[in-house]
């Protein structure tokens, strides 16, 4: 006899496809536990090495997946699914959380469901800790800005997403990210540019900001002449006017972002927006969101701190709507670094 309840699922979610080991633990849509190891391993080298990443997953999986079970008080046996993130993401790293979730799914007979790692950073507005939190109504669009993407994303259900743009080069966190290390930040150097930028003048420098065609990005152009413009400063000028070029990439980035964001919301009709994903911690973008909403009569959704950046308790969730629509994933299911969707 199954005495585990269907109406409300217990569902582990492990996420391993960068430099984050987490697990989490939901019922429904509740979340029970959420626990992060972040590596701190990368720091020193100013970027992620995917090899020291695998390792430090494989140190981390049993102690972060132990940890959240025991924090949700759930033991394996009561587990409805077991999400896992098969990607997009690092191959050696994606591996680790894949054959993790598929040992515990062998061991303890329960089900498989795979997870598109930014479907999840989409679907955490549909995690509730109190239960009384506002979700975007269906369609929305998702503005989804991460260290490796930045898309906007047509969310016709939890099940159906289309991209409808997409960068063609560098991520909008990479562009952080890049010029930060321009600047001689550490890695990730995105929370480090919002944090000067809020005492700089964000009108103090120009950057380039190319537009290509359609809904897409480009941030190559921007992070070059944010290098040549630093370049050609004196060490001392730009300890002087640190906040200032940070508080200027800023804006451009963040301008770039929401160009096409409005063009996209416009000639879709749609005015429920959300953004996702890393950067979707940044707040000059936040600011920017709440300000444009509120004079495009958008409705606008900002994740929880703790949810931009990668988390299981998104991967759960994305795994709960696949398991409430019957998907599951067998024993031969293996990572992709990268998803045609
Ligand atoms: O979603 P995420 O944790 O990992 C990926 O899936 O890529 O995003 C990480 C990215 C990094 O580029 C990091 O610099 C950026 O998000 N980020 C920020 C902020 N917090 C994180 N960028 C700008 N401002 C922030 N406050
Ligand atoms: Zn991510």
């Amino acid at each position: 006899m199954n005495a585990k309840s269907t109406k409300n699922p217990l569902i582990l979610g492990i996420e391993s496809s960068c430099d984050d080991t987490s697990a989490a633990v939901l019922r429904g849509r509740r979340l029970l536990s959420n626990v992060i190891a972040s590596q701190q391993v990368h720091v020193k080298y100013g970027g992620v090495i995917p090899e020291l990443a695998s390792r430090a997953h494989q140190q981390n999986i049993v102690p972060v997946v132990d940890a959240a079970l025991r924090e949700a008080g759930i033991g394996m046996g009561e587990l409805d699914a077991i999400a896992f993130t098969r990607g997009p993401g690092l191959l050696g790293s994606l591996l680790v959380g894949v054959s993790f979730a598929k040992g515990l799914s062998l061991a303890h007979g329960v089900p498989l469901v795979e997870v598109n790692h930014l479907e999840g950073h989409i679907l955490s507005h549909f995690i509730e800790t109190s239960g009384d939190e506002d979700h975007p109504d269906f369609p929305f669009l998702c503005l989804l800005v991460s260290g490796g993407h930045s898309q906007i994303v047509l969310v016709r259900s939890p099940l159906d997403m289309e991209i409808i743009g997409t960068t063609i080069d560098d991520a909008a966190g990479e562009a952080f990210d890049k010029c930060a290390k321009i600047l001689g930040l550490p890695y990730p150097g995105g929370p480090h540019i919002d944090r000067l930028a809020q005492g700089g003048n964000s009108h103090a420098f120009d950057f380039a900001q190319p537009r290509v065609g359609g809904f897409d990005y480009s941030f190559s152009g921007l992070k070059t002449s944010f290098l040549y413009t630093v370049r050609d400063m004196s060490p001392g000028f730009v300890a002087d006017h640190l906040a200032d070029l940070c508080a200027s990439l800023q804006r451009a980035i963040v301008e770039t972002l929401l160009y096409k964001l409005i063009r996209a919301a416009k000639e879709l009709g749609v005015s429920e927006i959300a953004a996702a994903g890393g950067v979707s911690a940044n707040s000059g973008l936040r600011d920017a969101l709440v300000a444009e909403g509120a004079r495009r009569g958008w409705r606008v959704y900002l994740p929880p701190l703790r949810f931009t950046t990668d988390n299981a308790a998104m991967i759960a969730a994305a795994g709960l709507f696949a398991f409430e629509a019957g998907r599951r994933s067998t024993l031969d299911a293996v990572p992709v670094t990268r998803l045609a969707k």
